[in-house]
């Protein structure tokens, strides 16, 4: 199989490393990214650390408003994909990316294999809610991470080409925790094992709003715990832009440091005493490592960590966020919900299955 990769954004980064290496084993790929993050720190700091074979092509499409970031890529893409006439085009999540590379695909008659397929918030205000939907509704083949994710394709009518492969980020936590072990993380980062949350947040329902980022900061600085906060350059901006920071420097516990590499934020999550994020991502990372999470939104797509009472919503009401981290859950059950790690194989067998000759 020919097989051109899109990619464009730290999650995806992660998701796509061990497939790009299963792939490459017996098939050929060709590797995009669209550029949408671009500072060391969001993306090439990945591909060193996850081995991840250098993009094939790099669109640099940088930051804008949804529709221009969107439409460039569309562009660019379609160009792209009729000129190498992939087999099948892989897209990752429900990123800009992955909508401009979905959609270019269908639009070019070149069938669309997405990873992540089926996730659901059931919240439409969110960017990601509307790529992902559209996403699965033009794609050929849709891996799902979970039964929950093939049952809402299922109640949307979409039931062909439906594969249950397991969580690829998964595949990538195992393989990865143990160098994340033997790193001076915590030391650098002036923290002690179990006694600190580590903080992320990033979205823009969170941190474009001036209400809501004030009152996550405000409930972070009422914490009884040393918090690390690994702040995404989204917000750092409106931290500054709506006067926040002062809050910040009176809180001595509450340490701000730039977005941290993957094997450091294993490492800095492995070690916490509780997450506190409004990443989908890190609420299941959080799982798999069976450190408790507080999500800093009302909904999640990742509804089993809720359900197994790893996870708890807190939303962005400051009292809230007190109350949910002063009391962590710490269930005594954990199952594989997640699959056990090898949906990168699962992944590379289904798409042989569909498109393979
Ligand atoms: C994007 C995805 C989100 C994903 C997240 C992972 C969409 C709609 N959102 O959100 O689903 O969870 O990535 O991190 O695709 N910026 C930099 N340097 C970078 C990248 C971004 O400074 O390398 C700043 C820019 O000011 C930019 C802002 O961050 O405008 C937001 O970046 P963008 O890629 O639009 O969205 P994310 O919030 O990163």
């Amino acid at each position: 199989m020919r097989v051109i990769s899109v990619v464009g954004a730290r999650p995806q980064f992660i998701k796509a490393a061990p497939v790009c290496k299963a792939l490459r084993q017996s098939h050929e790929e060709i590797l995009v990214h669209s550029g949408q993050h671009y500072d060391y720190a969001m993306s090439d700091v990945f591909f060193e650390q996850l081995g991840i074979p250098k993009p094939d092509f790099n669109l640099a499409v940088g930051s804008g408003s949804h529709g221009r970031q969107t439409g460039e890529m569309l562009g660019m893409l379609e160009e792209l994909f009729l000129e190498k006439a992939p087999d099948v085009v892989l897209v990752y999540g429900d990123t800009n990316t992955t909508l401009a590379a979905g959609i270019s695909a269908a639009k070019a008659g070149i069938p669309v294999a997405h990873v992540e397929a089926g996730l659901r918030s059931f919240n439409k205000s969110m960017p990601e809610e509307v790529n992902r939907v559209l996403v699965d509704h033009v794609s050929e083949l849709l891996l799902c991470p979970t039964d929950a994710a093939v049952a809402n394709l299922a109640a949307e009518g979409i039931v062909d080409g439906v594969e249950l492969v397991g969580d690829v980020m998964l595949d990538t936590a195992r393989f990865f925790s143990e160098r994340s072990g033997s790193t001076d993380a915590l030391e650098r980062f002036g923290v002690r094992e179990g006694e600190y949350f580590l903080a992320t947040v990033h979205r823009a329902a969170t941190s474009d709003s001036a209400q809501r980022l004030e009152s996550i900061v405000r409930a972070f600085s009422r914490l009884d715990r040393p918090v690390l906060w690994a702040v995404h350059p989204r917000t750092a901006k409106n931290i500054e832009a709506f006067g926040l920071g002062e809050i910040l420097e009176r809180a001595d516990h509450v340490r701000t440091v730039p977005p941290t590499s993957y094997i450091d934020t294993v490492a800095l999550l492995r070690g916490a005493a509780g997450l506190l994020t409004d990443s989908g991502g890190m609420q299941k990372e959080a799982y798999f490592f069976e450190v408790p999470c507080v999500t800093l939104r009302d909904e999640t797509e990742w509804v089993e960590t809720v359900e197994l009472g790893w996870n708890r919503l807190a939303g962005t009401d400051e009292d809230a966020i007190v109350a949910a981290a002063s009391d962590l859950p710490r269930p005594s059950s954990h199952p594989d919900v997640y699959g056990h790690g090898h949906a990168a194989d699962a992944i590379v067998a289904a798409l042989e299955a569909r498109f393979g000759s």
